[in-house]
C-alpha cells in the first residue's frame, strides 16, 4: 500500500525517471501521487490527484536532480486531495518526507507540536512526522529522524530529505523498503518493491525492521534504530527480470497473469523434494498448526485445510491474519504457523507471525516475493516462483499457492511423487485449457450477465473456499455484488435471495461432493436461478457450462481459473480498470 520510489546518485537525473519508476508501483496505490527533488537551494515539489499512469508530461516540465523521491498514495488518514498527497513538507520545505504505513499516535504528537507553534495543512498522519523531525533537526538529519522515530507508534517506511543537507534518510518498521544498488555509478534506487528499479539494477539490499539507511555522496551506511549501532548489509541479486514485470502484448496485467498460469504451476512445484519432505515432517509433528493468510491468500489457506484433511488426514486450523491474534493462546512451543502470501508484506499476516513467534511457534512462509519480510521472518520458506504479480487481483499466485499446499498435503501422507504427478498433469491440462476459444466461450457468458446486480457462487468441500475466492475476484474487478456459499448452506438462508434469472455459479468436482452440489444447483434452478456450471462434465441443470479438466482432488486449482477470466472480462465490459480496482491496492501494508 502506497508506492515509494527514490533516486540518489552522482549524476543528475530528470524527475521524470522517478515518475516512470512510480508508474511501475502504481498497483500499490493510485489515488494521488507526488514527487520532490533537491533543486538548487530548495526542493521542486509536484503533487496531483489521480492515477500517475495517466499523467502526460514533457521531460522539460521537470528539473534534473541528484536526489529525487516519489510516492503514489492509497489514502488512510485524510481524503484524496492534493494537500494530503505525499511528499509532505514543513514550512519553507525545511523537511520533506514520504511515508508508507500508519502512525497510530499521530494525534497526540500533533497536539504537542501545535503547542510549540507548528502549523499543519493536511489531514494526514505523515505530516506530523515531518514536523516532529523538524522539531529535532539541528543539522544532523539522521539523528533527528532517529529521535523522532523513537516516539512513533505504528508502521512505517519513510524517506526524508532536509534543505541544504544532500542526504537521503530511509527507515522502516513494518512496511517494506528495498534499496537497489548500482555500485559502478554509485547510484541508489530506493523503493517499496523491486519492479520499480529492475531496469536500473538487480542488486538489492533489504532494509530490515528498525533499521535506517543514510545515503550521501560518500555512499550508504546502515544503523539499527534501537541499538544505534552500525550494521553491515548483504547485497542480493534478485531473480526477476524487467520483462516479467511489464505488460508485454497484453492490455492489462490481469489477463497477462491469468494466461501465465500455463507455466506458473509447473514452476510452483519445482521445489526441492527433500525440503518439502522435511517441512511435511514438521507439519506432522507440530502441536497446533494454523494456516494464516488474508483475502485471496486466506481462501487458499482454507482450501489447504481441506487438502490436508482429505489427503493427509491431518487437521489444520485456519484463521485470517487479522483474526489470528485472538487465537494466540492456543499456540505454544511446538506449534506451527503456515503463512500464505503473494507479497510477503501483508501487515495483518505479519502481525500473526509476531503473535505466534511470541508464543514460541515456528513459521513456514509460502510467498512469492523472495526476501520479503515474511520470507525473512520465517524458519522455512517456500517460494511460489510465479514472477511479479502486478494486477491487484491475485490470479497466478493463487493457483501457485494452492499447488504448494496440495503438494505438502501429499508429502504429509508420504505421497510426494503422486502429488507431483497429479500437479504435472494439472499444469498440462491448464496449458491446453487456456486458449483463445476458451476465453471466447467465457466472454459470451460475460456479455450475457454483464448487467446483473448480484451473483452467487456455490461449492462443496475444497471447492467451498474457492466459491468464496470466486466472489472476491468478481467483486473486486467487476464491482458486481457477488457472494460465495457452501452449497449446503444456501437452504439455511441465502436461497431467499434467488429470483428469476439470478446467475449462480456451481463449482463442481468429479468426487463425492458432485451429486450434492448438483442437488444444490437444482434447488436454485427451481427458484428461477440461472445456473452456470464449472465442471468436467455437462449436466442438465446447467444453463451454461464451462468445461474444466478432471484433475481429481486438485479440482480447486482448475475451477478458479474460468472465474478469473470471467471477472476480468466483466471488468472490461463494464469499463473498469481490472488492474487497479477502486479503493484497493496490492500489498496491504496497513492493518
Ligand atoms: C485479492 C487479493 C487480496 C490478497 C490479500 C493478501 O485478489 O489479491 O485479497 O490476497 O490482500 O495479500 P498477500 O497475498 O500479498 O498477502
Amino acid at each position: 500500500m502506497c508506492g515509494i520510489f527514490a533516486y540518489y546518485g552522482q549524476e543528475k537525473k530528470s524527475v521524470s525517471m522517478v515518475i516512470e519508476g512510480l508508474k511501475k508501483l502504481e498497483y500499490r496505490g493510485y489515488d494521488s501521487w507526488g514527487v520532490a527533488a533537491a533543486n538548487q537551494d530548495d526542493f521542486f515539489i509536484k503533487k496531483a490527484v489521480g492515477k500517475i499512469g495517466s499523467y502526460k508530461y514533457k521531460e522539460s516540465d521537470f528539473p534534473e536532480s541528484k536526489m529525487i523521491m516519489g510516492h503514489s498514495r492509497w489514502a488512510t488518514h485524510g481524503g484524496v486531495t492534493e494537500i494530503n498527497a505525499h511528499p509532505h513538507s514543513t514550512e519553507n520545505n525545511e523537511i520533506v518526507l514520504i511515508h508508507n504505513g500508519i502512525i497510530d499516535n499521530y494525534l497526540d504528537i500533533k497536539k504537542n507540536l501545535v503547542t510549540k507553534g507548528h502549523i499543519f495543512i493536511s489531514e494526514t498522519d505523515t505530516e506530523v512526522l515531518a514536523h516532529l523531525i523538524q522539531e529535532y533537526y539541528e543539522g544532523d538529519l539522521a539523528a533527528a529522524v532517529q529521535k523522532s522515530l523513537k516516539e512513533i507508534k505504528g508502521r512505517y517506511a519513510i524517506l526524508v530529505m532536509a534543505k541544504d543537507n544532500n542526504k537521503l534518510i530511509a527507515a522502516r518498521r513494518g512496511s517494506p523498503l528495498i534499496i537497489g544498488v548500482n555500485k559502478k555509478n554509485n547510484e541508489y534506487f530506493i523503493a517499496s518493491d523491486v519492479p520499480a528499479f529492475l531496469q536500473h539494477t538487480k542488486s538489492v539490499i533489504y532494509l530490515d525492521d528498525n533499521q535506517m539507511a543514510q545515503i550521501d555522496k560518500s555512499g550508504i551506511i546502515f544503523k539499527d534504530l534501537e541499538t544505534d549501532k552500525q550494521v553491515e548489509k548483504r547485497v542480493i541479486e534478485v531473480s526477476w527480470n524487467n520483462e516479467e514485470a511489464e505488460k508485454g502484448k497484453h492490455k492489462h496485467f490481469m489477463i497477462k497473469e491469468i494466461l501465465e498460469q500455463k507455466n506458473t504451476l509447473k514452476k510452483a512445484i519445482d521445489q526441492d523434494d527433500q525440503q518439502i519432505i522435511k517441512i511435511a515432517d514438521e507439519i506432522k509433528k507440530a502441536f497446533g498448526t494454523y494456516l494464516v493468510g488474508c483475502g485471496t491468500a486466506g481462501k487458499v489457506c482454507l482450501t489447504g485445510t481441506y487438502f490436508f484433511a482429505e489427503i493427509a488426514k491431518k487437521h489444520i486450523n485456519f484463521e485470517f491474519g487479522s483474526e489470528f491474534p485472538y487465537f494466540k493462546d492456543f499456540i505454544r512451543e511446538g506449534s506451527l504457523l503456515i503463512v500464505v502470501s503473494q507479497s510477503g508484506e501483508t501487515a495483518d499476516t505479519l502481525e500473526a507471525i509476531e503473535a505466534a513467534k511470541s508464543k514460541g511457534a515456528k513459521i513456514l512462509a509460502i510467498v512469492n516475493v523472495e526476501s520479503s519480510t515474511m520470507a525473512r521472518e520465517a524458519d522455512h520458506t517456500l517460494l511460489l516462483n510465479a514472477g511479479p504479480e502486478k494486477a491487484v487481483a491475485s490470479t497466478k499466485a493463487t493457483t501457485a499457492q494452492l499447488a504448494i499446499l496440495y503438494l505438502l498435503s501429499h508429502a504429509c501422507n508420504g505421497g510426494i511423487t503422486e502429488g507431483k504427478q497429479i500437479l504435472v498433469r494439472t499444469a498440462a491440462e491448464i496449458n491446453d485449457m487456456l486458449n483463445p476459444r476458451y476465453e471466447e466461450h467465457i466472454s459470451k457468458l460475460a456479455e450475457k450477465i454483464k448487467s446483473v446486480e448480484s451473483m452467487y457462487i456455490i461449492g462443496r468441500g475444497s471447492n467451498y473456499p474457492m466459491a468464496l475466492e470466486a466472489a472476491i475476484k468478481l467483486q473486486e474487478v467487476s464491482y458486481i455484488h457477488a457472494e460465495g456459499f457452501a452449497g449446503g448452506e444456501l437452504k439455511h438462508g441465502p436461497i431467499a435471495l434467488i429470483t428469476k434469472g439470478t446467475p449462480c455459479i456451481a463449482l463442481v468436482a468429479n468426487d463425492e461432493t458432485k451429486s450434492d452440489i448438483i442437488s444444490n444447483a437444482t434447488e436454485i434452478k427451481s427458484r428461477g436461478g440461472y445456473i452456470i456450471g464449472i465442471a468436467p462434465e455437462n449436466n442438465e441443470v446447467f444453463d451454461y457450462w464451462i468445461k474444466v479438466p478432471d484433475v481429481g482432488t486438485a479440482s480447486p486449482i482448475v475451477n478458479i481459473i474460468p472465474i478469473q477470466i470471467l471477472a476480468y472480462q466483466l471488468a472490461v465490459l463494464r469499463q473498469n480498470n481490472p488492474d487497479m480496482p477502486r479503493n484497493l491496492a496490492k500489498s496491504v501494508t496497513v492493518k
